[in-house]
């Protein structure tokens, strides 16, 4: 077998990692969700989440990917094959891991590409100009019709994505650390120093109403303890934050070394997109709003859509400090930066099985997976729905049960004693035994109950619809299940090759 390819240093391996779970997820999907769920309200169960589901997690799919990589796969398919002998039923399932984060990329990549696009308008003067009125819908209505005109979309919108999805092609047909890792080594350092910029701003905004906002999202409360949709909703959130529940944490550890200290790297990752989340993120979005508008407007702006926050109340806030467009523009470039190595994450998975599993050099296998992408993200350009459809099913329904797979196959079938054994090889943090019940026991029951409230109480409101943008898109979710599963018994036969080869 051909040596894998892997990460050039430690800090590029780190920063890579950050790069993958910092993204548009902490600094418009987070406010979104706080601010929709009752800001306190929702960080309660957010929290939890975060110790039970996101911190164990992260470190199993480290210490799992490590595993994986030293025996040449990267992808779920063939992660998961390697713990029952290869077996097709377990290749399909874990296909379940590869279609998740290319779901999701095939809208985010989109979002991405606003980003980029509001950048650039934003850098050339094109933004409305700032109507001065403390009537909310006044404010806002030139940026609301202003991005209701561009996502329409508008030629330029089309533009903008197909250069954001040549950007993220480039960089990928890079490889690795010519790519991925560079970008990283650039962005990470620049998203902190704007966001931090950025935070001040909004925190101090008109005399510090700004901080009215932070106050909103840090006044825990229980209000909502009783509701399953919030732990759902802050439950997924954390798993899609951390880039966990579909492989593309397991697929970066799997490309490093084996003498790589999984624990440690783990922890930094989730750190770090902490940092970025509940620090830099929670100043921005939601304050600036609360500087410039009342505390009910807030609700009200986060229902036009998960990740729309940030491209009308942000500029409308943004454009009225001196130099607005400068700061509009460091906004925008933030969340674009932030964006584009999410997505080199929400691609890679694909890359990985394309490679391990199927064995096409690296061109092949990045054109394939881009030219997916890109009529993925056609759908999320011209289909209304799309986008929200895909976020809730991909994006937090699958990423769960995903998860709860994940634990199962890792923990359980893979035995306590081996994960812990392999957790501690070369890791120089003793995580306790503890560590490994938490997660075998604690975090899937956990994962379990809120499924299970969730299902018994709601399940049928969301899935019964008669819109047939929604029945398109979620029969576009199991196409392409149905397409990776195909790719997965296919490929089995080149694995098992191999195997006997080795012999
Ligand atoms: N964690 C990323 C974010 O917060 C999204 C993502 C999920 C990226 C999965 C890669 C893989 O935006
Ligand atoms: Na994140």
């Amino acid at each position: 077998m051909q040596e894998r390819v892997s990460w050039g240093s430690r800090i590029g391996l780190i920063l890579a990692a950050a790069g993958n779970a910092v993204g548009l997820g902490n600094i418009l999907r987070f406010p979104s969700k706080a601010a929709l769920y009752g800001g306190g309200a929702f960080m309660v169960p957010y929290f939890i989440a975060l110790l039970l589901l996101g911190f164990p997690l992260m470190i199993v799919e480290w210490v799992i990917g490590r595993y994986a990589g030293r025996r040449g796969h990267g992808s779920m398919t063939g992660i998961l094959g390697l713990f029952f002998n290869h077996a097709s039923w377990a290749r399909i399932l874990g296909s379940i891991g590869v279609a998740i984060p290319l779901l999701i990329c095939m809208y985010y990549i989109y979002i991405e590409s606003w980003t980029l696009g509001f950048a650039f308008l934003s850098l050339f003067g094109q933004m409305p100009t700032p109507v001065i009125s403390s009537d909310t819908h006044e404010a806002v209505k030139p940026y609301v019709s202003f991005f209701k005109e561009y996502t329409k979309p508008s030629t330029m919108a089309y533009l903008f994505l197909l250069l954001t999805i040549a950007i993220n092609w480039f960089i990928l047909q890079k490889g690795l650390r010519k790519g991925i890792e560079i970008t990283a080594k650039i962005g990470m350092p620049a998203i902190i120093i704007f966001g931090v910029f950025l935070g001040l701003i909004c925190i101090s905004a008109n005399e510090w109403k700004g901080f009215e906002g932070l106050k909103f999202i840090y006044n825990l409360n229980f209000s909502k303890i009783l509701d399953p949709v919030v732990w759902v909703e802050a439950s997924g959130q954390i798993f899609f934050t951390l880039s966990l529940g579909m492989g593309a944490i397991a697929v970066y550890a799997s490309y490093a070394g084996a003498k790589e200290d999984v624990v440690k790297a783990g922890l930094w990752t989730a750190s770090i997109n902490e940092f970025v989340e509940v620090v830099i993120g929670a100043s921005i979005a939601i304050p600036a709003a609360f500087a410039m508008f009342s505390a009910v407007a807030i609700p009200e702006l986060a229902k036009e859509g998960t990740f729309r926050l940030g491209f009308m109340t942000m500029p409308a806030v943004l454009m009225n400090f001196p130099s607005g467009w400068l700061i509009s523009f460091i906004w925008f470039l933030l969340l674009f930066l932030a964006a584009l190595t999410s997505s080199l994450a929400l691609i890679q998975p694909l890359i990985a099985l394309f490679e391990d599993e199927m064995k096409w050099e690296h061109t092949k296998a990045v054109t394939v997976s881009m030219i997916l992408i890109t009529l993925g993200a056609h759908f999320s350009a011209f289909m209304p729905d799309f986008i929200d459809e895909l976020d809730f099913w991909a994006g937090c329904f699958m990423l769960l049960g995903f998860g709860l797979i994940e634990i199962i196959v890792f923990v359980w079938i893979f035995g306590i004693n081996n994960f812990y054994k392999e957790l501690k090889l070369n890791t120089t943090l003793r995580l306790p035994k503890l560590f490994v019940y938490i997660v075998a026991i604690v975090s899937p029951i956990f994962i379990f109950v809120i499924l299970y409230f969730w299902v018994i109480r709601d399940f049928k409101n969301v899935v019964f619809t008669d819109s047939i943008t929604k029945i398109v898109a979620r029969l576009f979710i199991l196409l392409f299940l149905v397409f990776l599963s195909v790719i997965a018994v296919k490929s089995r036969e080149i694995v098992m090759r191999d195997i006997r080869y080795m012999r």
